[in-house]
């Protein structure tokens, strides 16, 4: 037997397993880097969150990632360059990582990357007929596994879109694996540069689950402060929304757009939700000339209606709901407090209740598809088909 099958042999049976989760979102602020130590698997999985960093990347990583991202034309030698070299430096920084928190590689088992998403068109966005759902993520896991010297599991997304998801949320199977609550109805609310949530109904019915996007998080906010304010990459405490007035006008034109009334679950991305969406809701409305600060406020409780609108449906007028807030969004007072406003009803936490620190769910969770490809199973939702797979994800690269 080649060694590296029999060392994964020794991983997939050993009681405990030590395993990096790594999440590079469309924010591109960083690299979340949670190591997690997991044991069990499928509804035993028991999780510990034992370190855990984000890793800002410079202002050169962002150049080279946006010279490609939600593209519909770009330099394709650039692409193919970029796919190794993402690894590589992910690599290096897990590599930093490691050495500050005293940890050995050989004390972890597994590496889940993510990698970087370049790309994301489901079908009911690009709209092609003879092409299907798909999804890019480059930040290639044999350059990680061989950098790093630990077993790489990555690409996990085109499993998913293989058997007929859209490649995304992939975060339902984790959340319902860790956080379901039987007689607690919750939702575990992601806000990224996409915001995306997942329903846990209390009676733990896998039939009713499911996990879908909303539509934007800070992904417009985002590129609207980085336009307007260079060097700057988000409005910190929401000090520019906050001096600004909400544009009524200008959001129901936002507010227009078919995705809002597709049916659940749903998944997109900046290649729609981007300044140029902005320009043609200012343009419909003849608010050109709007200021940044009225914008901001306007974006900001964009995002926060249409996540609200989305789970007021999901609620369907039941009240005692528990929202379980994580992603950087939550770092946003003014975004927090409109969807309190507007969500009465519910009560809100942060996931650091349930021992999951908010800034390293979505990196948690990858750790939880590593743990499951090696060492657990597929997770099955019932017959009913929501988008949601039962297939193991991931691929696997061996360091040597
Ligand atoms: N103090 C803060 N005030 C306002 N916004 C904040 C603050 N801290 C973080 N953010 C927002 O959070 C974003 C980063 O969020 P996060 O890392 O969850 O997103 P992501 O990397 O795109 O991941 P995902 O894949 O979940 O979309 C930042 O770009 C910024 O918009
Ligand atoms: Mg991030």
């Amino acid at each position: 037997m080649n060694t590296n099958l029999s060392s994964l042999f020794h991983i997939a049976q050993k009681k405990v397993l030590n395993i990096i989760g790594l999440m590079s979102g469309t924010s591109l602020d960083g690299l979340d880097i949670a190591l997690c130590t997991i044991s069990g698997h499928g509804h035993e999985t028991k999780i510990e969150l034992s370190a855990f960093k984000t890793i800002p990347y410079n202002p050169a990583f962002k150049a080279e990632i946006k010279s490609v991202f939600s593209k519909k034309e770009v330099d394709l030698e650039k692409l193919c360059l970029l796919n190794p070299w993402v690894a590589l430096q992910q690599a290096a920084m897990i590599n930093e990582f490691l050495q500050q928190e005293n940890i050995a590689k050989e004390e972890v088992d597994l590496i889940a990357s993510h990698g970087q998403t370049i790309y994301h068109a489901p079908k009911a966005q690009h709209q092609q007929e003879q092409f299907g759902n798909a999804t890019l993520q480059i930040g290639d896991g044999d350059h990680m596994a061989v950098a790093t010297g630990i077993i790489t599991i990555s690409d996990f997304r085109q499993k998913h879109i293989a058997a007929g998801g859209e490649g995304a949320p992939l975060a339902v199977y984790g959340d319902y694996l860790i956080f379901s609550k039987k007689e607690e109805d919750r939702i575990m609310l992601n806000m990224g540069g996409i915001a995306n949530y997942t329903y846990l109904p209390g009676s733990l019915d896998a039939n009713k689950i499911f996990s879908t996007d909303t539509g934007p998080g800070n992904t417009i906010m985002d590129a609207l402060m980085q336009r307007e304010y260079p060097g700057t990459y988000f409005d910190e405490d929401a000090a520019i929304a906050k001096q600004g007035t909400v544009n009524e006008v200008l959001l129901k034109a936002l507010m227009d757009h078919p995705f809002f009334e597709q049916c659940f679950p749903k998944t997109t991305g900046p290649e729609l939700f981007n300044l140029q969406y902005l320009q043609e809701a200012k343009e419909k409305t003849g608010l050109q000339n709007l200021s940044v600060f009225d914008t901001m406020a306007t974006l900001n409780l964009f995002s926060a209606q249409t996540i609200a609108a989305a789970m007021q449906q999901t609620m369907a007028g039941k009240s005692d709901f528990h929202l379980y807030a994580s992603g950087g969004g939550m770092h946003n007072p003014l975004l927090m407090q409109h969807i309190k406003t507007l969500l009465p009803q519910v009560s809100i936490h942060l996931t650091s209740e349930l021992g999951i620190h908010p800034d390293a769910k979505e990196a948690v969770l990858f750790a939880v598809l590593a743990n499951e490809c090696i060492a657990g199973g597929t997770i099955h939702f019932g017959d009913h088909h929501r988008g949601v797979p039962t297939v193991t994800m991931g691929k696997i690269s061996f360091p040597w």
